[in-house]
């Protein structure tokens, strides 16, 4: 009822909108709704309890056929009611604020944002990754989900990670759900994050970001490839693209069919054998430094070879992010098919190399 009331209203509005400049309105407005938020808050206290307490009920009732849901009834501390200020309803406060009569539905406009989906909680996501492990793959399955809005590899733009205070500004702005991209359905999101690279300003400042993550209660998704050279191969001939661009005159680190990805694997690196063992560990220990660095903070380890070998891994995550489950779907295919020796120029070098070594297995394994 309170929400047609808001309806009807908020037609009357949009037939006669204030013709001032846009941008000083906006600001005045943005004050004037701040101001009187907190105002009209203490005010309407007693008379939105009641309200406040019937959404909640229902909110526990759409939800209780969900098994992930109802896991994180019993962790509540993990969700989150963002309002975000980027889609506040500006118009419906600023001219219900002459008509008293009105207050109680401008109160409910400002302080719940995010339209139908106001008392869907969020959770905070974070997927921790190195490159070419199959974050790409993994968060276009994600994104899948109608319910969930990671927004990419965010802190690949470096002025974004230039000191610790841009990167919390970063963070706050894609966890107040005022980050947009092409992937945010930030209204009705569920499950709200970012993809973020170990070499992403995450290990130099993983103090802060650690603290940040523990403070606003954020989960952690590590995704890792267990076949370190087979990452090394996908590096190798991703870097070689990027100057070869060999399809047709483009760089791409992604592909979406068959024919794509035969002619970016036809492209066969030559691994440096001497540096092969060092630069195994130090890819490892990378990895493990991360796992303890982020050790305090809820987490979820991925492997990529579990996911192409068991979707099934996805109903995991979906619960771990609390979401209600669906089938995740992804155009992406992956680019190196078959046995590695067909994907490496020296490979009798690095079978050599490997045999006998605790990565010997990584010349068979299948991903
Ligand atoms: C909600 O879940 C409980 C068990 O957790 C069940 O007993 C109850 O029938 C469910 N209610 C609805 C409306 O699905
Ligand atoms: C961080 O970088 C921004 C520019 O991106 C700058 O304005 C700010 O002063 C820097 N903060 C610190 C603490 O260095
Ligand atoms: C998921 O999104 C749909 C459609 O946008 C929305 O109706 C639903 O309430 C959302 N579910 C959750 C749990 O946020
Ligand atoms: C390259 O361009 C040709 C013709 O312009 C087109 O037929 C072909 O599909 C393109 N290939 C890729 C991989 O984009
Ligand atoms: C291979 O690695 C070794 C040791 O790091 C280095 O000295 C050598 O220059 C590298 N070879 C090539 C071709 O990069
Ligand atoms: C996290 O790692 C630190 C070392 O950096 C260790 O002292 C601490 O016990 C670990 N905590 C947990 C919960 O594993
Ligand atoms: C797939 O994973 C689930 C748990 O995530 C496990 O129970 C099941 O046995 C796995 N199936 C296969 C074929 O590995
Ligand atoms: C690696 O080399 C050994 C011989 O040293 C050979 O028997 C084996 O088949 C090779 N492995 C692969 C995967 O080619």
């Amino acid at each position: 009822m309170v929400e047609d009331m808001c309806l009807f209203y908020k037609e009357i509005l949009v037939m006669k909108p204030p013709k001032r400049s846009p941008m000083l309105l906006r600001a005045a407005v943005v004050m004037f709704s701040m101001v009187c938020g907190v105002f009209i808050f203490s005010a309407c206290l007693k008379q939105i309890s009641t309200q406040a307490r019937t959404t909640f009920v229902d909110f526990k009732v759409i939800d209780n056929h969900s098994r992930g849901r109802l896991n994180l009834m019993n962790t509540p501390h993990l969700l989150h009611y963002p309002k975000p200020v980027s889609f506040s309803r500006y118009w419906e406060v600023s001219v219900n604020l002459y008509q008293l009569p009105l207050i109680r539905c401008s109160l409910i406009a400002t302080l719940f944002a995010r339209n139908e989906c106001d008392h869907n909680p969020v959770l905070f996501f974070a997927i921790l990754s190195n490159q070419r492990s199959g974050s790409g793959w993994f968060e276009t399955l994600l994104n899948s989900h109608i319910n969930v809005s990671s927004n990419g590899e965010i802190f690949s733009v470096r002025e974004r990670r230039k000191n610790v205070s841009s990167i919390l500004q970063t963070l706050d702005k894609v966890y107040n759900l005022d980050w947009f991209n092409s992937a945010s359905k930030n209204e009705c999101s569920a499950a709200t994050g970012l993809k973020w690279m170990l070499n992403q300003g995450l290990m130099e400042h993983h103090k802060e970001i650690a603290e940040y993550f523990n403070r606003r209660r954020v989960s952690v998704i590590f995704l890792f490839r267990r076949n370190l050279l087979r990452r090394m191969v996908s590096m190798l001939a991703n870097s070689y693209d990027r100057y070869a661009k060999l399809l047709n005159g483009t760089h791409k680190a992604h592909v979406h069919s068959a024919e794509e990805a035969d002619i970016l694997s036809k492209y066969k690196p030559i691994i440096n054998s001497t540096s092969l063992l060092d630069d195994l560990k130090d890819m490892e220990m990378r990895s493990a430094k991360a796992l303890e660095y982020f050790n305090r903070t809820r987490q979820m380890i991925v492997y990529y070879e579990d996911l192409m070998r068991n979707h099934t891994k996805l109903i995991d995550v979906q619960e771990f992010l609390g979401l209600p489950q669906m089938e995740l779907t992804s155009r992406h295919v992956k680019i190196h098919r078959g046995p590695l020796s067909d994907h490496i120029q020296n490979w009798d070098d690095v079978n050599k190399t490997l045999k006998g070594t605790v990565y010997e297995s990584f010349l068979e394994a299948d991903y």
